[in-house]
C-alpha cells in the first residue's frame, strides 16, 4: 500500500468485476477515492465499493451504461460532484463481439463502437472539464489491436485500435495542461471475460512469452503507475502488459 494517489479522485468504468474492479481496489489502496460504473451487476459493484470504503477511501458505484453517452457524462459529472474533484479517468468498460464476418450485424458494429470508441471520448470530454494539471486519463485496450491470432475478432480488434489514436492526439491535445493520456493494451486476463481455465486457454498461453495469463492485478499495477505522480512524463503511449503476447 502507498500513498502515492492521496487525495485524488479516480473514475473507472466498469468496475464492478474483472479488471476494472482490481484498477479501482488499487488505486484506492494508493490513497484514491475511487467512482467506478457498471452495467447491471450492483451486487458486484457495491462489494467492489465496501472494500474500498473498509480501506478507509470513499466510494461510490453508478449504473451507466457505457452504450449511453447522456448516462456516462452524467455519471462523471456525478462522481465529481459526490467526491470533490477529478483527478483520474479508467475507460475500461468494453463490448467484446466475436464472430465471423458475415455473421457480425450492425447492431453488434454500433454497439462496440459505442461502448469501446465512443464513451471513451465521451467520458474523456465530461472528465477534462474537472481535471487540472497532473489529471490522467488511462484507456484500457486489447493486445489484439497489435496482433491479430484468431479469427472472428474484427469488431473488437478495430475497436482497440481506435483507442491507440485517440490516446495519441488526446496526449497532444492535453499535454499544454499537464494531462497525460495513456493506453494499457493488457493480454489474456483471468476474468469471467477470458477465464484461465477456458477451453481455448492452452492455446492462448501458448501465443504469449510468459506461458500463463494475467492476473487483473497485474494490469492493475500499470495503471496504477501511470496514474501516479511517477508517471507524469509518459503521455501518448501503449503499453502491453500481455505477457510477451505481441513481441
Ligand atoms: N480479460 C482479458 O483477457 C482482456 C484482454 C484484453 C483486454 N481486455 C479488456 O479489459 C477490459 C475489462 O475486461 P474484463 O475481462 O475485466 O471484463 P469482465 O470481467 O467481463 O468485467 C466487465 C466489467 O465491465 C462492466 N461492463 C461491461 N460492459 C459495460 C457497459 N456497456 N457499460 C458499463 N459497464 C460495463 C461489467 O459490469 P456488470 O458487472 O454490471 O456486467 C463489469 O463490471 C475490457 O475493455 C476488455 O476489452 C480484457
Amino acid at each position: 500500500m502507498s500513498n502515492a494517489l492521496d487525495g485524488k479522485v479516480a473514475f473507472v468504468t466498469g468496475g464492478g468485476r474483472g479488471i476494472g474492479a482490481a484498477v479501482a481496489l488499487r488505486l484506492a489502496e494508493d490513497g484514491a477515492d475511487v467512482a467506478l460504473t457498471f452495467q447491471q451487476n450492483r451486487q458486484r459493484a457495491d462489494e467492489v465499493v465496501d472494500r474500498i470504503k473498509h480501506a478507509g477511501r470513499r466510494a461510490v458505484a453508478v449504473q451507466a451504461d457505457s452504450a449511453d453517452p447522456a448516462a456516462v457524462a452524467g455519471a462523471i459529472d456525478r462522481a465529481a460532484g459526490e467526491l470533490g474533484r477529478l483527478d483520474i479517468l479508467v475507460n475500461n468498460a468494453g463490448a467484446f463481439d466475436l464472430g465471423a464476418l458475415e455473421q457480425l450485424g450492425l447492431e453488434e458494429f454500433e454497439r462496440t463502437v459505442a461502448v469501446n470508441i465512443r464513451a471513451p471520448f465521451v467520458a474523456s470530454q465530461a472528465a477534462v472539464r474537472h481535471m487540472s494539471a497532473g489529471g490522467r486519463i488511462v484507456n484500457i485496450g486489447s493486445n489484439v489491436a497489435e496482433r491479430a491470432v484468431f479469427p472472428g475478432f474484427s469488431l473488437y480488434a478495430m475497436s482497440k485500435t481506435a483507442l491507440i489514436g485517440l490516446t495519441k492526439a488526446l496526449g497532444r491535445e492535453l499535454g499544454p495542461r499537464a494531462i497525460t493520456v495513456n493506453l494499457v493494451n493488457p493480454g489474456p486476463t483471468d476474468t469471467e471475460l477470458n477465464p484461465a481455465d477456458g477451453p481455448n486457454a492452452a492455446t492462448i498461453n501458448g501465443f504469449t512469452a510468459l506461458g500463463h495469463f494475467a492476473t487483473p492485478d497485474d494490469v492493475a499495477a500499470t495503471v496504477a503507475f501511470l496514474a501516479s505522480p511517477d508517471g507524469r512524463y509518459i503521455t501518448g503511449a501503449t503499453v502491453n502488459v500481455d505477457g510477451g503476447f505481441t513481441i
